[in-house]
């Protein structure tokens, strides 16, 4: 895919940082780690162009012949995502604004406007002039445009913006009679006679119209992704054949619709960093990573950043314990990724990231971070027969940004309302189970899944309703979690009867949303506990699965299920706690013929906090099993231990290790 034998390890390389004699060294130490790609150039716009229009490529010349004498790729940046001081001084309304009017300062990088008019023009001079200069460099592996689109200034509230606004406006609806009634503008007399008049959601001290923020974030969605698409077609007429990517930070930026960027690149590229103080961060990481390969349809995906140890910017910034740094990069590795890169190569000396961990840390190469990252660089090439093998799955878990934006706007039912909350809630259950899972869109084909889950899709729109029934049909089965199906794609509820959307396919209707109070827990029948949320729900046509005991709903229906068609449609309309998650994908799991009937969705063999995932691809089918207890776990598992390089008759896993297997046999079905 980008033209590496193997799989693609390395990191962020900032040489700019370091005088020259270090840069020879680092060659060495690169191919000491098995380091085969580097990305380069990310922040260099004030070094490669001193100047408006004065280049200065001669180090760059440089440390590309470098790493190509080395044998190492490179990952060439654009370095957009930083211009240079003498940008804004030029044109001080180049800076983003605040929803508060407040304009950005600068003395950082990605503060820019994104539809400035003189950004964009020194964006097209200095990417011109890196294609032409390096875009048949015999180095060049891949571009890497930009960084982190939508990471810091996702949304700028400007002038030149507002002017945006109104254009995308009226594409959108053709005339201000179409946006009138998309608006709902009747509601507090907020009529518009002129697109002049719409302003972006900027600061008021009560909400501004829904609709109108939910537009403003696809505006803003549609404005970075027309200035990708804008380098991206010039690096492609200059540099013929070479891939183009840019670094997306899938499941963690709820700003960029990335459903909608998977088609802009060649190679879907991904960002991720553990939540550090969270003692099931893996859980995440593999949900991160499993939505990245969904965004990528399937097919392998890069990591292109994650840490090596500690990062420096949350909290508390846990470091890493020995071993995590090559669980959490096999992690990413068995849910599809071909590349295996950090954030950054060698560990900054001064400026705002000092404190975060690299692949060759302050104390250079007598450190245990070195030796692992060492060791990783063997290990993946151990491992380069996995590249361009996928992973497949029975379950999928629909993933959706506008939803994501649409539920967290303000004045709803309830402040506990959270996108990533229940999609979190749902996948972690079926990673304890040992589930492999999919994410979809909504709109999306979900014919090959067994059970689809679906939490909290707030924005439903007409087309998705019926790709939902559609699924169930044909002998699906559907688990809905509250709140999903009650507005259209302009936050319009959907008419006669909540889920409005959902409703006849789930056969019940809520009359009335009933949030709980903090910290309020209320039960169901069957054990079950649940808190924040429950429902006035009514049956019309489903079977009633379980009741709440207590709570402003006792004695109702909690859980219901409705045969439509071939398939079953499930409704949970209450926060079910992990173990009550569990019990009920457990019971829909049956339902759609998944796994040992005893045990609902758990695979037999599979260990609780034992990860096995399968790659397979070329006749092959190979397991990567990653042991995240503190006990040695042993699994009738056989195969060739690829990193051991024998064959083995069972998988032993020691305490937080990881083992590869390539699996006797052609590759069998993915059911
Ligand atoms: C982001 C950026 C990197 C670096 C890391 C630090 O992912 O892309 O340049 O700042 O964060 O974690
Ligand atoms: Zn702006």
């Amino acid at each position: 895919m980008i033209g590496l034998e193997g799989i693609a390890y390395g990191g962020d390389y900032n040489p700019e940082q370091w005088p020259r004699e270090v840069w020879a060294a680092d060659v060495r130490l690169m191919r000491q780690a098995r380091v085969n790609l580097v990305s380069v150039g990310i922040f260099s716009w004030a070094l490669l162009e001193p100047e408006p229009g004065r280049f200065d490529f001669d180090w760059l010349d440089e440390v590309l012949a470098l790493l190509h004498g080395g044998g190492v790729r490179v990952d060439l940046a654009t370095p957009t995502a930083a211009p240079p001081a003498w940008l804004f001084r030029a044109d001080p309304s180049a800076r983003p604004a605040t929803r508060e009017g407040h304009r950005h300062g600068g003395g950082t990088r990605q503060s820019f406007c994104p539809s400035s008019r003189s950004y964009a023009e020194a964006v097209t001079r200095i990417t011109t002039a890196l294609g032409h200069r390096y875009g048949r460099h015999p180095a060049l592996a891949l571009w890497h445009v930009h960084n982190e689109y939508g990471g810091v200034n996702a949304v700028c509230y400007c002038e030149a913006c507002a002017q945006g606004f109104h254009r995308w406006l009226a594409d959108r609806y053709g005339d201000l009679d179409g946006l009138n009634t998309a608006w709902g503008t009747t509601f507090w007399g907020q009529r518009y006679g002129d697109w002049a008049e719409i302003s972006p959601p900027r600061a008021v001290p009560i909400p501004v119209n829904p609709a109108q923020e939910l537009d403003y974030l696809r505006y803003a969605n549609d404005v970075h992704r027309a200035n990708y698409r804008r380098e991206r077609d010039l690096l492609r007429e200059l540099s013929p054949g070479v891939p183009i990517t840019t670094n997306f930070m899938i499941a963690n930026c709820r700003e960029m619709d990335y459903w909608a960027w998977a088609g802009e690149v060649d190679v879907v590229a991904n960002d991720h960093y553990l939540q550090a103080e969270r003692r099931d961060n893996h859980i995440e990481l593999a949900m991160a990573a499993d939505l990245t390969r969904a965004v990528a349809g399937g097919r392998p995906w890069l990591l292109m950043e994650h840490s090596t140890s500690a990062i420096n910017w949350q909290r508390r910034n846990i470091a890493k314990r020995p071993g995590e740094l090559a669980r959490n990069s096999l992690a990413h590795l068995a849910r599809g990724a071909d590349a295996i890169m950090f954030f950054q190569w060698r560990a900054s000396m001064f400026g705002g990231e000092k404190f975060h961990s690299a692949m060759l840390p302050h104390g250079g190469t007598g450190t245990r971070i070195w030796r692992e990252v060492a060791d990783l660089g063997a290990v993946l090439s151990d491992l380069a027969e996995l590249r361009g093998t996928t992973v497949s799955a029975d379950v999928a878990i629909v993933w959706d940004w506008q939803s994501w934006w649409a539920l967290e706007l303000p004045w709803h039912p309830s402040a506990d309302l959270n996108y990533r909350e229940r999609i979190e809630a749902y996948y972690t259950a079926l990673w304890r189970a040992g589930v492999q899972i999919d994410f979809a869109r909504p709109e999306s084909d979900l014919g090959r899944y067994r059970l689809v889950v679906v939490p909290s899709l707030y924005l439903t729109t007409p087309a998705a309703a019926a790709n939902l029934r559609a699924y169930v049909e044909a002998g699906g089965t559907l688990v809905v979690s509250y709140f999903s199906g009650i507005v259209d794609a302009t936050d319009t509820i959907h008419p006669g009867g909540h889920p409005g959307a959902l409703r006849e396919l789930l056969g019940c209707v809520v009359e009335e949303f009933l949030p709980l109070h903090a910290g309020e827990r209320i039960t169901l029948d069957g054990g079950l506990n649940a808190d924040q949320w429950a429902e006035d729900l009514h049956p019309c046509g489903a079977e009633v699965v379980h009741r709440y005991l207590d709570g402003p709903a006792a004695g109702q229906p909690a859980i219901t299920r409705h045969r439509v068609g071939r398939g079953t449609a499930w409704y949970v309309s209450t926060s079910l706690d992990a173990a009550g998650t569990g019990s009920i994908l457990s019971a829909a799991g049956r339902d759609a013929g998944l796994g040992d009937p005893t045990t609902g969705l758990a695979r037999p063999g599979s260990v609780e906090g034992v990860e096995l995932v399968r790659r397979s691809g070329a006749g092959r089918d190979y397991l990567v099993a990653i042991n995240h207890t503190d006990t040695t776990v042993r699994l009738p598992i056989a195969g060739h231990d690829l990193l051991a390089d024998r064959p083995c008759t069972a998988l032993d896993l020691p305490a937080g290790g990881v083992r590869v297997l390539r699996l006797p046999g052609p590759a069998a079905s993915p059911r």
